[in-house]
Protein backbone atom coordinates (compact mmCIF):
# COMPACT_ATOMS: atom_id res chain seq x y z
CA UNK A 1 0.00 0.00 0.00
CA UNK A 2 1.14 3.37 -0.63
CA UNK A 3 2.10 5.33 2.33
CA UNK A 4 -0.11 7.98 3.08
CA UNK A 5 0.80 11.77 2.30
CA UNK A 6 1.15 14.28 4.56
CA UNK A 7 1.80 18.31 4.51
CA UNK A 8 3.34 20.01 7.06
CA UNK A 9 3.25 24.02 6.75
CA UNK A 10 6.65 24.21 9.06
CA UNK A 11 9.22 21.36 10.32
CA UNK A 12 8.76 20.69 14.24
CA UNK A 13 11.12 20.79 17.22
CA UNK A 14 13.73 17.85 17.20
CA UNK A 15 12.01 15.00 19.30
CA UNK A 16 8.86 15.59 17.01
CA UNK A 17 10.48 15.99 14.21
CA UNK A 18 12.25 12.91 14.13
CA UNK A 19 9.61 10.96 15.29
CA UNK A 20 7.12 12.48 12.11
CA UNK A 21 9.76 11.53 9.69
CA UNK A 22 10.21 7.64 11.53
CA UNK A 23 6.43 7.11 10.47
CA UNK A 24 6.55 6.06 7.04
CA UNK A 25 4.63 8.94 5.71
CA UNK A 26 5.02 10.60 2.15
CA UNK A 27 6.12 13.87 3.96
CA UNK A 28 6.02 16.92 2.32
CA UNK A 29 7.01 19.91 4.98
CA UNK A 30 7.59 23.71 4.72
CA UNK A 31 10.60 25.95 5.60
CA UNK A 32 8.78 29.12 4.29
CA UNK A 33 8.79 31.57 7.52
CA UNK A 34 5.79 32.98 5.70
CA UNK A 35 3.98 30.60 3.39
CA UNK A 36 1.83 32.16 0.47
CA UNK A 37 -1.76 30.97 0.55
CA UNK A 38 -1.44 29.54 -2.97
CA UNK A 39 1.62 27.60 -2.16
CA UNK A 40 -0.02 25.81 0.67
CA UNK A 41 -3.56 25.20 -1.32
CA UNK A 42 -1.05 23.62 -4.14
CA UNK A 43 0.90 21.68 -1.61
CA UNK A 44 -2.43 19.99 0.32
CA UNK A 45 -3.58 18.54 -3.04
CA UNK A 46 -4.36 14.96 -2.22
CA UNK A 47 -2.88 14.99 0.85
CA UNK A 48 -4.57 12.09 3.60
CA UNK A 49 -3.37 14.26 6.85
CA UNK A 50 -2.38 18.43 7.13
CA UNK A 51 -0.15 19.69 9.86
CA UNK A 52 -0.92 23.36 10.00
CA UNK A 53 -0.63 26.32 12.84
CA UNK A 54 -2.90 29.40 13.22
CA UNK A 55 -1.40 31.20 10.38
CA UNK A 56 -2.51 28.84 7.88
CA UNK A 57 -6.82 29.51 7.44
CA UNK A 58 -7.91 25.21 6.83
CA UNK A 59 -11.50 26.56 5.53
CA UNK A 60 -13.69 24.91 2.47
CA UNK A 61 -11.20 26.52 -0.36
CA UNK A 62 -8.12 24.26 1.59
CA UNK A 63 -10.33 21.00 2.24
CA UNK A 64 -11.57 21.55 -1.46
CA UNK A 65 -7.74 22.11 -2.87
CA UNK A 66 -6.98 18.67 -0.48
CA UNK A 67 -9.70 16.93 -2.08
CA UNK A 68 -11.16 13.70 -0.25
CA UNK A 69 -8.28 11.68 0.22
CA UNK A 70 -8.21 14.31 3.74
CA UNK A 71 -8.67 12.20 6.92
CA UNK A 72 -7.31 14.63 9.44
CA UNK A 73 -6.20 18.18 10.18
CA UNK A 74 -3.67 18.47 13.38
CA UNK A 75 -3.35 22.11 13.90
CA UNK A 76 0.18 22.88 15.88
CA UNK A 77 -1.67 25.40 18.38
CA UNK A 78 -3.93 24.90 21.06
CA UNK A 79 -6.09 28.14 19.22
CA UNK A 80 -8.07 26.56 16.62
CA UNK A 81 -10.51 29.87 15.03
CA UNK A 82 -8.40 29.50 11.65
CA UNK A 83 -10.47 26.05 11.24
CA UNK A 84 -13.51 25.32 9.79
CA UNK A 85 -14.73 22.70 11.83
CA UNK A 86 -18.07 22.67 11.15
CA UNK A 87 -17.07 22.28 6.91
CA UNK A 88 -14.46 19.56 8.19
CA UNK A 89 -16.67 17.76 10.23
CA UNK A 90 -19.74 17.19 7.49
CA UNK A 91 -16.94 16.36 5.34
CA UNK A 92 -15.74 12.96 7.83
CA UNK A 93 -12.43 14.29 8.07
CA UNK A 94 -11.15 14.77 11.82
CA UNK A 95 -9.77 17.42 13.33
CA UNK A 96 -6.98 17.97 16.57
CA UNK A 97 -4.90 20.52 18.28
CA UNK A 98 -2.55 20.51 21.64
CA UNK A 99 -4.13 21.87 24.53
CA UNK A 100 -2.50 22.00 28.14
CA UNK A 101 1.39 21.36 27.40
CA UNK A 102 1.68 25.18 26.39
CA UNK A 103 -0.43 26.48 29.08
CA UNK A 104 2.43 27.26 31.43
CA UNK A 105 4.34 29.15 28.80
CA UNK A 106 1.41 31.17 27.43
CA UNK A 107 0.92 32.15 31.51
CA UNK A 108 4.38 33.20 31.98
CA UNK A 109 3.97 35.20 29.01
CA UNK A 110 1.41 37.08 29.60
CA UNK A 111 2.80 37.89 33.06
CA UNK A 112 6.07 39.03 31.73
CA UNK A 113 3.55 41.56 29.29
CA UNK A 114 2.03 42.74 32.47
CA UNK A 115 5.01 43.69 34.36
CA UNK A 116 6.89 45.06 31.35
CA UNK A 117 4.02 47.39 30.21
CA UNK A 118 3.51 48.13 34.39
CA UNK A 119 6.86 48.54 34.80
CA UNK A 120 8.19 50.32 31.40
CA UNK A 121 11.01 47.83 30.76
CA UNK A 122 10.93 48.20 27.22
CA UNK A 123 10.79 52.60 27.13
CA UNK A 124 14.18 51.70 30.08
CA UNK A 125 16.01 49.25 28.19
CA UNK A 126 15.89 51.66 25.08
CA UNK A 127 17.76 54.34 27.07
CA UNK A 128 20.97 52.23 27.99
CA UNK A 129 22.44 52.62 24.41
CA UNK A 130 21.68 56.21 24.48
CA UNK A 131 23.23 57.03 27.97
CA UNK A 132 21.11 59.43 29.18
CA UNK A 133 20.38 57.74 32.69
CA UNK A 134 18.87 60.04 34.95
CA UNK A 135 18.81 59.76 38.91
CA UNK A 136 15.65 62.02 39.64
CA UNK A 137 12.99 60.23 41.63
CA UNK A 138 10.62 60.62 38.98
CA UNK A 139 12.19 59.23 36.42
CA UNK A 140 10.64 56.20 34.68
CA UNK A 141 8.28 55.52 37.33
CA UNK A 142 5.91 52.20 36.54
CA UNK A 143 3.62 50.86 38.98
CA UNK A 144 3.31 47.66 41.03
CA UNK A 145 1.07 44.89 40.75
CA UNK A 146 0.56 44.67 44.21
CA UNK A 147 -2.60 45.73 45.59
CA UNK A 148 -4.20 45.92 41.68
CA UNK A 149 -7.39 44.67 40.39
CA UNK A 150 -6.77 42.08 37.60
CA UNK A 151 -9.73 41.15 35.18
CA UNK A 152 -8.78 38.38 33.00
CA UNK A 153 -11.70 38.08 30.47
CA UNK A 154 -11.96 34.02 29.04
CA UNK A 155 -10.97 31.45 32.95
CA UNK A 156 -9.61 28.76 30.61
CA UNK A 157 -6.35 27.01 30.73
CA UNK A 158 -4.43 30.01 30.16
CA UNK A 159 -6.58 32.25 32.07
CA UNK A 160 -6.19 30.43 34.98
CA UNK A 161 -2.41 30.00 34.76
CA UNK A 162 -2.38 34.08 35.14
CA UNK A 163 -4.93 33.95 38.33
CA UNK A 164 -2.70 31.15 39.76
CA UNK A 165 0.48 33.13 39.00
CA UNK A 166 -1.12 36.58 40.18
CA UNK A 167 -1.83 35.45 43.59
CA UNK A 168 1.97 35.34 44.05
CA UNK A 169 2.69 39.08 43.43
CA UNK A 170 -0.32 40.33 45.66
CA UNK A 171 -2.99 41.63 43.87
CA UNK A 172 -5.76 42.85 45.42
CA UNK A 173 -8.68 41.06 43.58
CA UNK A 174 -8.85 38.32 40.30
CA UNK A 175 -11.84 38.89 38.67
CA UNK A 176 -13.06 37.06 35.41
CA UNK A 177 -15.70 37.14 32.84
CA UNK A 178 -17.04 34.64 30.08
CA UNK A 179 -20.02 33.30 28.65
CA UNK A 180 -20.77 31.45 32.16
CA UNK A 181 -19.14 31.68 35.34
CA UNK A 182 -16.39 28.71 35.45
CA UNK A 183 -16.99 27.86 39.08
CA UNK A 184 -14.51 25.19 39.61
CA UNK A 185 -11.60 26.92 38.19
CA UNK A 186 -12.50 30.00 39.87
CA UNK A 187 -12.03 28.62 43.09
CA UNK A 188 -8.85 27.31 42.69
CA UNK A 189 -7.96 30.52 40.69
CA UNK A 190 -9.12 32.70 43.91
CA UNK A 191 -11.34 34.26 40.79
CA UNK A 192 -14.85 36.09 40.67
CA UNK A 193 -17.31 36.18 37.71
CA UNK A 194 -18.38 39.72 36.94
CA UNK A 195 -20.02 40.90 33.64
CA UNK A 196 -17.60 41.83 30.98
CA UNK A 197 -18.81 45.75 31.54
CA UNK A 198 -17.98 45.57 35.11
CA UNK A 199 -14.28 43.51 34.69
CA UNK A 200 -13.53 46.58 32.06
CA UNK A 201 -14.44 49.47 34.79
CA UNK A 202 -12.78 47.96 37.95
CA UNK A 203 -9.23 46.26 36.53
CA UNK A 204 -6.13 47.77 36.98
CA UNK A 205 -4.90 45.39 34.40
CA UNK A 206 -7.40 43.51 31.55
CA UNK A 207 -5.99 40.47 30.60
CA UNK A 208 -7.29 38.85 27.93
CA UNK A 209 -7.22 34.50 27.59
CA UNK A 210 -9.98 33.79 25.26
CA UNK A 211 -10.56 32.13 22.26
CA UNK A 212 -11.27 34.13 19.14
CA UNK A 213 -15.15 33.27 18.48
CA UNK A 214 -18.38 34.70 17.39
CA UNK A 215 -18.72 36.13 21.00
CA UNK A 216 -15.34 38.20 21.10
CA UNK A 217 -14.26 39.40 17.71
CA UNK A 218 -13.56 42.84 18.13
CA UNK A 219 -14.96 42.80 21.99
CA UNK A 220 -12.17 45.38 22.70
CA UNK A 221 -13.76 49.07 20.66
CA UNK A 222 -12.65 52.51 21.68
CA UNK A 223 -16.41 52.78 23.74
CA UNK A 224 -15.04 49.73 26.36
CA UNK A 225 -11.24 51.22 26.26
CA UNK A 226 -13.77 54.62 27.71
CA UNK A 227 -15.12 52.18 30.46
CA UNK A 228 -11.48 51.74 31.42
CA UNK A 229 -9.47 53.18 34.34
CA UNK A 230 -7.18 55.91 32.85
CA UNK A 231 -4.24 54.22 34.21
CA UNK A 232 -5.56 50.21 33.14
CA UNK A 233 -3.22 48.39 30.74
CA UNK A 234 -4.59 45.50 28.41
CA UNK A 235 -2.68 42.74 28.26
CA UNK A 236 -3.49 40.35 25.23
CA UNK A 237 -2.29 36.82 24.50
CA UNK A 238 -5.16 35.47 22.95
CA UNK A 239 -5.58 36.63 19.12
CA UNK A 240 -5.36 39.69 17.58
CA UNK A 241 -9.12 39.63 16.48
CA UNK A 242 -10.40 40.72 19.75
CA UNK A 243 -9.27 43.95 19.87
CA UNK A 244 -10.57 46.12 17.34
CA UNK A 245 -6.66 47.51 16.55
CA UNK A 246 -7.70 51.05 15.20
CA UNK A 247 -9.55 51.70 18.90
CA UNK A 248 -6.52 50.59 20.39
CA UNK A 249 -4.31 52.74 18.66
CA UNK A 250 -7.30 55.55 19.17
CA UNK A 251 -7.34 54.92 22.73
CA UNK A 252 -3.32 54.66 23.13
CA UNK A 253 -3.06 58.36 21.53
CA UNK A 254 -5.51 59.86 23.17
CA UNK A 255 -4.21 58.69 26.28
CA UNK A 256 -7.40 56.86 27.55
CA UNK A 257 -5.86 53.94 28.54
CA UNK A 258 -2.67 53.41 30.65
CA UNK A 259 -0.98 50.73 28.23
CA UNK A 260 -1.23 47.62 26.53
CA UNK A 261 1.29 44.63 25.98
CA UNK A 262 0.35 42.64 22.67
CA UNK A 263 1.78 39.01 21.86
CA UNK A 264 -0.71 38.68 19.44
CA UNK A 265 -1.99 41.90 16.65
CA UNK A 266 -3.68 42.12 12.89
CA UNK A 267 -2.22 41.35 10.82
CA UNK A 268 0.73 38.92 12.15
CA UNK A 269 3.64 39.55 11.27
CA UNK A 270 2.30 43.66 12.20
CA UNK A 271 3.64 45.59 9.16
CA UNK A 272 6.42 47.67 9.82
CA UNK A 273 4.47 51.37 9.87
CA UNK A 274 1.79 50.17 12.46
CA UNK A 275 0.46 53.22 14.30
CA UNK A 276 0.72 50.82 16.86
CA UNK A 277 4.65 50.87 16.66
CA UNK A 278 4.58 55.28 17.96
CA UNK A 279 3.48 54.19 21.48
CA UNK A 280 6.26 53.77 24.13
CA UNK A 281 3.28 52.48 26.53
CA UNK A 282 2.50 49.22 23.74
CA UNK A 283 4.84 46.60 24.71
CA UNK A 284 4.54 44.56 21.34
CA UNK A 285 6.09 40.61 21.06
CA UNK A 286 5.73 38.37 17.87
CA UNK A 287 3.29 35.70 18.71
CA UNK A 288 6.02 34.02 21.45
CA UNK A 289 3.56 32.61 23.81
CA UNK A 290 4.03 29.40 23.21
CA UNK A 291 8.06 29.29 22.05
CA UNK A 292 9.42 27.85 24.83
CA UNK A 293 11.66 24.42 24.05
CA UNK A 294 8.94 22.71 26.78
CA UNK A 295 5.50 23.74 24.99
CA UNK A 296 6.66 23.54 21.61
CA UNK A 297 8.52 19.79 21.63
CA UNK A 298 5.10 18.69 23.50
CA UNK A 299 2.71 20.49 21.23
CA UNK A 300 5.20 18.53 18.39
CA UNK A 301 4.11 15.37 19.83
CA UNK A 302 0.17 16.19 20.60
CA UNK A 303 0.62 17.19 16.97
CA UNK A 304 2.03 14.12 15.81
CA UNK A 305 -0.22 11.78 18.26
CA UNK A 306 -3.70 13.57 16.56
CA UNK A 307 -1.70 12.96 13.01
CA UNK A 308 -0.91 9.29 13.60
CA UNK A 309 -4.84 8.54 14.70
CA UNK A 310 -6.59 9.98 12.21
CA UNK A 311 -4.57 8.40 9.54
CA UNK A 312 -5.10 5.09 11.36
CA UNK A 313 -8.90 6.01 11.52
CA UNK A 314 -8.80 6.18 14.90
CA UNK A 315 -10.46 8.56 17.35
CA UNK A 316 -7.85 11.91 18.05
CA UNK A 317 -5.99 11.40 21.37
CA UNK A 318 -6.76 15.64 21.74
CA UNK A 319 -9.68 16.44 19.39
CA UNK A 320 -10.82 19.94 18.91
CA UNK A 321 -14.39 20.31 20.92
CA UNK A 322 -17.36 20.85 18.22
P1 LIG B 1 -9.62 27.39 26.71
O1 LIG B 1 -10.59 26.82 25.75
O2 LIG B 1 -9.24 26.60 27.91
O3 LIG B 1 -10.11 28.81 27.20
C1 LIG B 1 -10.78 29.70 26.36
C2 LIG B 1 -11.68 30.51 27.24
O4 LIG B 1 -12.29 31.53 26.43
C3 LIG B 1 -12.82 29.69 27.85
O5 LIG B 1 -12.71 29.78 29.25
C4 LIG B 1 -14.08 30.41 27.38
O6 LIG B 1 -14.98 30.53 28.44
C5 LIG B 1 -13.52 31.79 27.04
N1 LIG B 1 -14.42 32.55 26.22
C6 LIG B 1 -15.03 32.21 25.07
N2 LIG B 1 -15.86 33.20 24.68
C7 LIG B 1 -15.76 34.18 25.62
C8 LIG B 1 -16.36 35.44 25.80
N3 LIG B 1 -17.27 35.91 24.95
N4 LIG B 1 -16.00 36.19 26.86
C9 LIG B 1 -15.07 35.75 27.74
N5 LIG B 1 -14.50 34.54 27.65
C10 LIG B 1 -14.85 33.77 26.60
O7 LIG B 1 -8.32 27.75 25.84
P2 LIG B 1 -6.83 28.08 26.34
O8 LIG B 1 -6.90 28.79 27.63
O9 LIG B 1 -6.01 26.87 26.23
O10 LIG B 1 -6.38 29.10 25.17
C11 LIG B 1 -7.06 30.32 25.02
C12 LIG B 1 -6.66 31.02 23.75
O11 LIG B 1 -5.36 31.55 23.86
C13 LIG B 1 -6.60 30.14 22.50
O12 LIG B 1 -7.89 29.98 21.93
C14 LIG B 1 -5.66 30.90 21.61
O13 LIG B 1 -6.39 31.77 20.78
C15 LIG B 1 -4.82 31.72 22.57
N6 LIG B 1 -3.44 31.27 22.60
C16 LIG B 1 -2.45 32.14 22.26
C17 LIG B 1 -1.14 31.76 22.34
C18 LIG B 1 -0.04 32.70 22.01
O14 LIG B 1 0.99 32.25 21.53
N7 LIG B 1 -0.19 33.99 22.27
C19 LIG B 1 -0.75 30.39 22.69
C20 LIG B 1 -1.88 29.57 23.06
C21 LIG B 1 -3.16 30.00 23.01
P3 LIG B 1 -16.54 30.31 28.25
O15 LIG B 1 -16.71 29.23 27.22
O16 LIG B 1 -16.99 29.96 29.61
O17 LIG B 1 -17.07 31.64 27.81
C1 LIG C 1 -1.91 28.63 19.93
O1 LIG C 1 -1.50 27.55 20.36
O2 LIG C 1 -3.10 28.89 19.74
C2 LIG C 1 -0.85 29.64 19.62
O3 LIG C 1 -1.39 30.88 19.37
C3 LIG C 1 0.03 29.21 18.51
O4 LIG C 1 -0.50 29.60 17.33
Amino acid sequence: MAPKKVFSSYFLTEDAQKRLESLGYDLDQSSADQLPRTEFLRRVKGVHGIICDSACQVDAETLDAAGDTLQVISTHSVGYNHVDLAEAHRRGIQTGHTPDVLTDAVADLALTLILMVLRRVVEAAAVIPTGQWCNQPTWMLGRQLRGKAVGIVGLGRIGEGVAQRLRGFGVSRILYSGRRPREEAALRAGANFVSFDELVRQSDVVCICCSLNDSTYHLFTYDVFKLMKPTAVIINISRGGVIKQEDLVSALANKIIGGAGLDVMTPEPLPTDSHLLKYPNCVLLPHIGSATVEAREAMGHLCVDNLQAGLEGKPLPNPIPM
